[in-house]
């Protein structure tokens, strides 16, 4: 019998609760224990954890964020913290761990790792910036809520002809914008992949303008060069240059709060009971992801200190589309 633990760690990310579910449940299903850890790696260096039966991970395949809590783990970094988990994982016997998060998480599992401790990550972050996969648990909600805010802004914005500007969440990575951008039609998207200046929105703004536009969307990425903030500090300047009136909207947290998905509640289903299949394997050192519809595994060692990019052609198609 093994006994196991899992944890979510880092951004909490719409369908982690998923996950924890359906590895709670198959790991019973092998007739081995599983725990689980409080508030990601600190709760795996403070010792704060407990045995999961099938009853605890009832009716939260639906509930956004996480029920086992969610910490950014500065100290899991050093060698320190983790020996401090380790110590903790031997005294209660724990042979194997699953830790459910994005990038940072990743690297703090992929450190762990190469101990020689068995864990399998999972790639859960609404960023969609972990390496060795399409995309991870939460994106597709985070993509939906940020959509949900810009149809919502375009009837006001239509009625009133006015352009929004929307900042939604992503970090360093423009996929959230991106893929909300495309799916609301904006005019511009502007992400930290690819530099939009201020005064090129304007331009942008100004002629859908007179096109006839009656109103615009520009999607800005939280991580794009020149923020929310800075654009409409130019646009205040140069208002003659745009036409319409001008209004800002930052989603902010707003992005990773709510029900996570249909979809993300499959990915993160299916990778939470595949990330079992892999330690009745003994195998273990993986980053678990999907392509295409496949689940694939990536060496942690890999997925720590790279990030996955996105398609910039699709960039490109939305800018002749926005015409
Ligand atoms: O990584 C997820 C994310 O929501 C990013 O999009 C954002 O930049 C960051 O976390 C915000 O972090 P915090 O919740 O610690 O303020």
């Amino acid at each position: 019998m093994k006994r196991i633990a899992i944890l979510t760690s880092g951004g909490d990310a719409p369908g982690m609760n998923a996950a924890v579910r359906a590895a709670t449940r198959a790991a019973l299903a092998q007739g081995w224990q599983i725990h689980g850890v409080r508030n990601g790696y600190a709760g795996l260096i403070a010792d704060n954890m407990e045995l999961l039966r099938a009853r605890n991970v009832g009716g939260i395949i639906q509930r956004g964020g996480t029920v086992l809590g969610s910490a950014r783990c500065p100290e899991f970094l050093e060698a320190e913290g983790r020996a401090r988990a380790l110590h903790n994982l031997a005294r209660r016997k724990i042979n194997a761990l699953i830790v459910i998060g994005g990038n940072g998480s990743q690297t703090g599992s992929s450190l762990l790792a190469a101990t020689g401790f068995p864990v399998i990550g999972l790639a859960s972050t609404i960023d969609n910036d972990v390496f060795g996969t399409d995309v991870s648990i939460g994106v597709d909600t985070a993509v939906n809520v940020t959509l949900e805010a810009i149809d919502r802004l375009r009837t006001t914005g239509a009625s009133h002809q006015r352009a929004f500007l929307v900042e939604t969440m992503g970090r360093r990575c423009g996929h959230i914008a991106l893929f909300a951008g495309i799916a609301g039609g904006a005019e511009v998207i502007a992400i930290p992949e690819r530099e939009v200046r201020p005064q090129e929105v304007a331009e942008r703004l100004g002629a859908a303008y007179e096109r006839g536009k009656t109103h615009a969307i520009v999607v800005v990425a939280e991580g794009a060069r020149h923020g929310a903030q800075a654009m409409m500090r130019y646009f205040a300047k140069h208002r003659d240059k745009i036409g319409f009136e001008l209004r800002v909207t930052t989603l902010g947290h707003v992005v990773r709060g709510g029900i996570p998905s249909a979809f993300d509640r499959v990915l993160a289903t299916r990778l939470g009971a595949a990330a079992i299949d892999w330690l009745a394997r003994d195998a273990a050192g993986m980053l678990l992801g999907m392509r295409g519809s496949d689940i694939v595994a990536t060496p942690l060692e890999e997925v720590a200190g790279n990030t996955r990019s996105i398609d910039i052609a699709l960039l490109d198609m939305a800018r002749v589309l926005a015409q």
